[in-house]
């Protein structure tokens, strides 16, 4: 029988790739926010991947984000981003993934992440290790946040919710070599795990944009906790996510910080 990871890993792929062949086509582009925005290919995606699920392991629990969770009890539950990326997927900016990870009693166990565009499938299973195409990864080994280059992310609601993510990046960007806002935070978690970027942090992220990418970035010997420097749970308010070595300056800088964007 296959695996739970091996079935992770094939339909993410499958997924991805479906998501890649419609890449440079027309989108149908709904709009559940101001700026918040959904295409039938995340749609088509997340049809494919449930439906997966449901036929293979029809007792288990899904957490998917465009429709509705399952609640059977189950002591398994899939968190599923079947398109992590949107915005840059519908304006032709090829950095997006799929995101699978699987929770057993509320410990996640195992994550994929797959990026199609670049081929590259990131997985880690609990004390397991994290690869990327088969290889063993580790994160960054930078000692100082003013070398390290990090990834963020703001929130949909950025224009009406003060608690915005700008004073943060105003601060750390002034700390740092420098920061990107490439636009998947799961991508961004699993490029701290490979040791591309040396730390990131974002607020108001849900369950499937973070569970993959959690076990990714733990397994690969990094630090993720909530701003605080708590653990991190789906609960949290926000995640932190680094190498562990520039773990307390990165909190710190938040700690320093008043959260709130004034001009809102
Ligand atoms: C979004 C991306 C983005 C992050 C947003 C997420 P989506 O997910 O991960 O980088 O800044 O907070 O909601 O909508 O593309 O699946
Ligand atoms: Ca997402
Ligand atoms: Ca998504």
């Amino acid at each position: 029988m296959m695996s739970y990871r091996e079935f992770a890993i094939s339909f993410a792929r499958k997924a991805g790739l479906f998501l890649k062949n419609r890449f440079t086509e027309k989108h149908e582009i709904v709009y559940k926010g101001e700026i918040d925005i959904v295409t039938e290919a995340d749609r088509m995606s997340e049809e494919m991947l449930v439906s997966a699920i449901q036929k293979k392991f029809p007792h288990h629990d899904i957490l998917a984000e465009e429709s509705l969770g399952t609640n059977k009890g189950s002591e398994y539950r899939w968190l599923i981003d079947p398109l992590d990326g949107t915005t840059n997927y519908a304006h032709g900016f090829p950095f997006f993934c799929v995101s699978i990870a699987l929770e057993k009693e509320g410990e996640i166990i195992l994550g994929v992440i797959y990026d199609p565009m670049a081929d590259e499938l990131y997985e880690a299973t609990s004390e397991g290790g994290a690869f990327l195409n088969g290889k063993k990864i580790s994160v960054s080994n930078t000692e100082e946040l003013s070398r390290g280059l990090l990834a963020t992310g703001f929130p949909y609601d950025i224009r009406t919710n003060p608690d915005n993510n700008i004073n943060y990046f105003n601060e750390m960007v002034l700390k740092t070599q420098a920061i990107r806002r490439a636009g998947s935070a799961a991508l961004d978690l699993a490029y701290v795990a490979a040791g591309r970027f040396d730390g990131f942090w974002e607020l108001q992220l849900s369950p499937w944009d973070t569970a993959a990418g959690w076990l990714l970035v733990t397994e690969a010997g990094g630090c993720v906790t909530d701003f605080d420097g708590s653990n991190y749970s789906f609960h949290s308010r926000g995640i932190l996510a680094s190498n562990g070595k520039i773990h307390d300056a990165m909190k710190d800088v938040i700690e320093k910080t008043d959260p709130l964007d004034k001009r809102l």
